[in-house]
């Protein structure tokens, strides 16, 4: 399936009011706040060079500073992948022992900018329920890496049998996360914890209704970032639920009531009704809690 772009800006724009709005907006827990502002530093550790190609047995850290709490806690990579798909997926496993969980990371691409200008966003059946479409490049990112991540994961979790699995990312990393949870909690891993930092749309409304009652999802957005609006929701997408919508600016520190809990798979009560995607809205998509991918500018140039 190929859509031109500007064809779709004029289709979303008609889309607003023919939603049915069965929506619930409230702020997050305060108790869970500390927990999504120490998960998002394994998306930040992500990005950076020394943690996704790290000998094994190295401890994650951020040459920028933005994983202190992870770096406190020791965790120890047990393996990483990099440049192994056409979306550059990276990323790494790590065992953290105070903590108590065995992580999974996928670092966000490089050109998530060339991304949003030029992909089409072809679905794939993922086998994971009747009816259920996956968008194929990250579905794809996902299958590659597949069978050595979930023998990492298994042997990890052989040896920790009280730890829990939690997968985060960032951007087009946060939208591999989630197909990956999806999959790995109907092999075994039903509690899985997923922590996705501005993802885009990865599935179709019954893949996104699906991944949803599997529970355990925490999705954040951050105000207008453009990211997590596409592929458009004319393009028949949908988004996981509930979504954490940070709505205060960039550089601050995020409260509890800074977060409006937003329900739906096709809710535009919270990113997505803040307009069309705009790359000139990118720079929401580089503060979750932090600067969440400070490493990729400073470890390699940021392609724009
Ligand atoms: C968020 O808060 C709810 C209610 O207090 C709790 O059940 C849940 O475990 C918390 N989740 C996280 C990730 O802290
Ligand atoms: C990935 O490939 C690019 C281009 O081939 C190369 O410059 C880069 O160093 C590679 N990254 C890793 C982590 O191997
Ligand atoms: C946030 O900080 C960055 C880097 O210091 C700066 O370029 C940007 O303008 C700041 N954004 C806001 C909204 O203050």
């Amino acid at each position: 399936m190929r859509f031109s772009f500007l064809t779709i800006l004029s289709a979303v724009a008609a889309l607003g009011d023919a939603l049915p709005s069965v929506v619930q907006i409230r702020d997050v827990p305060s108790d869970n706040l500390s927990q999504f502002k120490f998960w998002v530093q394994y998306a930040a550790a992500s990005y950076c060079q020394a943690d996704y190609t790290a000998q094994v047995g190295t401890k994650v850290s951020c040459t920028t500073g933005n994983c202190p709490d992870v770096e406190e806690a020791g965790a120890t990579i047990i393996y990483d992948f990099s440049n192994s798909t056409a979306t550059d997926t990276a990323g790494y496993i790590a065992v953290d022992t105070t903590n108590k969980a065995i992580v999974l990371a996928f670092r966000g691409s490089y050109s998530v900018r060339n991304w949003f200008a030029d992909a089409s966003f072809p679905y794939i059946d993922p086998d994971l329920c009747d009816g259920c479409f996956a968008e194929l490049g990250f579905w794809s990112s996902w299958t590659n890496v597949r069978d050595d991540v979930n023998a990492q994961l298994e042997d990890a979790l052989s040896q920790n049998p009280d730890y829990e699995l939690v997968i985060v990312g960032h951007s087009l990393g946060a939208a591999v996360a989630t197909l990956a949870a999806a999959d790995l909690r109907t092999k075994g891993h039903e509690s899985a914890k997923l922590y996705a930092f501005a993802s885009p749309r990865v599935a179709n409304p019954t893949l996104a209704k699906f991944i949803t009652a599997q529970n355990n999802n925490y999705r954040f957005t951050h105000q207008d970032d453009p990211v997590p609006k596409l592929p458009l929701i004319a393009m028949g997408y949908a988004h996981v639920s509930p979504e954490y919508w940070i709505t205060s600016a960039d550089n601050t520190t995020v409260t509890a009531s800074d977060i409006d809990v937003v329900e739906g798979v096709l809710s535009l009560d919270g990113n997505s009704g803040t307009g069309v995607p705009l790359i000139s809205d990118f720079h929401a998509h580089h503060w979750y809690f932090e600067k969440t991918d400070a490493c990729l500018n400073n470890d390699l140039p940021f392609k724009r």
